[in-house]
């Protein structure tokens, strides 16, 4: 159920009558199919299946079970039921599909089953051998990888035990190195679209950019993980059990190390992208948390999907109602936008005329709306690059170099919020970053000297800035200071977080 999981109590009986087999307990048609996978399963693995009346009860029956993963334990519990295999239940949780063959299947959001497991206190796991690297990361959890119905029967009864998989090591996380495929290195000249970028990085904060075609604004916004400060063991852990739900894991792995970057097409459509479903599902917003979500041609988004961004903007967490309850997928991610001024793509260049008509230009505007605007921290131009900054032979700073800088801010942050615990615990997900700083935090860690204030009081009185606009400023010239290891804002600070403000048109 979204991320978290539910102990499920399987229990069968056979007794006199017409054969039949039926499972019972609120089964979806996954689970109802489960039936014909278990009567093969056991048959194909040597085992009598009973020519009787067979019932399977899934408890708590009032919960909804979807899904297949309820194979093998529907299996273990007709073999022990008929006499077929003896053992002590009540301190394991077994989990995995059935192939016809008697062979277990991968099945999602292990880590999830696993925590679970661990605070209803079971001391062993029994899951399918691709996903069980996932099980490790829960301390106190004996783990068996599983292959097949025929392994977990041998084992409970005795005769061939399975080798339980090693605790994870988080020695070795800290020594994960990670490579990317694009380097600052080898982007020409916008120096200035760069260190906005390396702003954003360090706070978290949005980004939008905007610019003629081929200004290299898709290959900046692709370079973006590159100077992004390594995930802490807390990030990692909240992007793989995230990962894990979604099934997007991978084989033999246990915990996403590198943080996602996520670019959706601009057909996605509104579910795709927040998440839900009948059983709901983790959207691309919840794929991209701790990490990069990357909308490239942001006008051409439908504008009721984009419309569904702004809570998630706001809150950091997707709640998703249904009949049966609500629950909620953490969203905390770094949106990039990239967009071109009007359709023709010139509107912003100085040399090159633009060919739209007021009325293109306007409906092009139209397309993305105000209020999301205004939940972007940084607005941007990239202009067009000038001949002699692309036949520069010299290379400019690398990746590593900024990535260093970056890291530095966001440890300063880090330590900054760490000591406001308590009113953390309070709130569902901690604040790791100056994007995320709540109204209370800001007026905290962003107090102003007289000019600083002169200034700001200045601006927002002669641009008619939002409230919005004036804390967002605020974050923004704290993530700057935050870059020079200054422990006070100062005037220059602001002055520059001014000039990321959006442009009225
Ligand atoms: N500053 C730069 N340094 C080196 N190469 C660049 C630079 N800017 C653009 N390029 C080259 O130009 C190509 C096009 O850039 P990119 O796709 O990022 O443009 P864009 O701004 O996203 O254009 P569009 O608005 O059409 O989507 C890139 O693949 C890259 O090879
Ligand atoms: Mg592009």
């Amino acid at each position: 159920m979204g991320l978290s999981s539910e102990v499920v109590e399987v229990e069968s009986d056979v007794s006199s009558g017409l054969f039949r087999f039926s499972v019972v307990g609120l089964p979806d048609a996954a689970v109802s199919e489960s039936r014909d996978r278990v009567f093969s399963a056991i048959k194909n693995s040597g085992f009598r299946f009973p020519r009787q009346r067979v019932t399977v009860n899934l408890a708590p029956a009032d919960l909804k079970k979807a899904g297949p993963a309820y194979d093998l334990p529907i299996a273990l519990s007709l073999l022990s039921t008929t006499g077929q295999l003896a053992f002590e239940t009540g301190k394991q949780i077994f989990l995995g599909e059935l192939s016809l063959k008697g062979e277990v299947r991968p099945s999602n959001g292990i880590l999830s089953v696993a925590i679970e497991a661990k605070r209803k206190g079971f001391s062993e796991v029994f899951v399918p051998s691709e996903n069980a690297a996932e099980a490790t990361l829960v301390r106190g959890l004996t783990v068996y990888p599983v292959q097949s119905l025929q392994q977990v029967k041998d084992h409970l009864e005795g005769r061939a035990r399975i080798t339980p998989l090693p605790p994870f090591s988080f020695k070795n996380f800290l020594k994960s190195e990670t490579s990317y495929a694009a380097d600052f290195a080898y982007i020409q000249g916008q120096e200035h679209v760069k260190r906005a970028l390396e702003i954003a990085a360090s706070g978290g904060h949005n980004i939008l950019m905007s610019g003629p075609p081929g200004s290299g604004k898709t290959l900046l916004a692709r370079s973006l993980p590159s100077i992004f400060p390594k995930m802490t063991l807390l990030e990692s852990l909240e992007v793989t059990r995230i990962y894990s739900v979604a099934g997007f894991l991978g084989k033999n792995n246990s915990l996403m190390t590198t943080r996602p970057f996520r670019c959706p097409h601009h057909t996605a459509s509104g579910v795709s992208l927040v998440g839900g479903g009948a059983y709901p599902k983790p959207g691309e917003i919840s794929l991209a948390h701790r990490g990069v979500l990357f909308l490239d041609e942001f006008p051409e988004f439908s504008r009721n999907v984009l419309e569904n961004l702004r809570q998630p903007l706001e809150d950091g967490v997707i709640t998703i109602s249904r009949a049966q309850g609500s629950l909620s997928f953490p969203a905390k991610f770094t949106l990039v936008a990239a967009m071109n001024p009007c359709p023709c793509g010139y509107a912003s260049d100085p040399e090159r005329p633009c060919v739209c008509s007021p009325g293109e230009l306007l409906r092009y505007q139209k397309r993305i709306s105000g209020p999301l605007l205004d939940r972007i921290d940084l607005h941007l131009e990239v202009p067009r690059v000038k001949y002699e900054k692309l036949s520069d032979s010299a290379k400019a700073e690398s990746s590593a170099a900024v990535q260093e800088r970056v890291q530095a801010a966001r440890g300063l942050q880090e330590a900054r919020f760490s000591q406001n615990k308590n009113k953390n615990e309070a709130r569902k997900t901690r604040t790791l970053a100056n994007s995320e700083m709540k109204n209370e935090e800001i007026r905290e860690f962003c107090v102003l000297d007289s000019a600083s204030a002169a200034l700001l009081k200045n601006a927002v009185e002669s641009f008619r800035l939002s409230a919005r606009s004036y804390y967002r400023i605020l974050r923004l010239a704290r993530t700057i200071a935050d870059l020079e290891a200054a422990s006070a804002i100062k005037p220059e600070h602001i002055a520059e977080a001014l000039q990321y403000r959006a442009k009225e048109n």
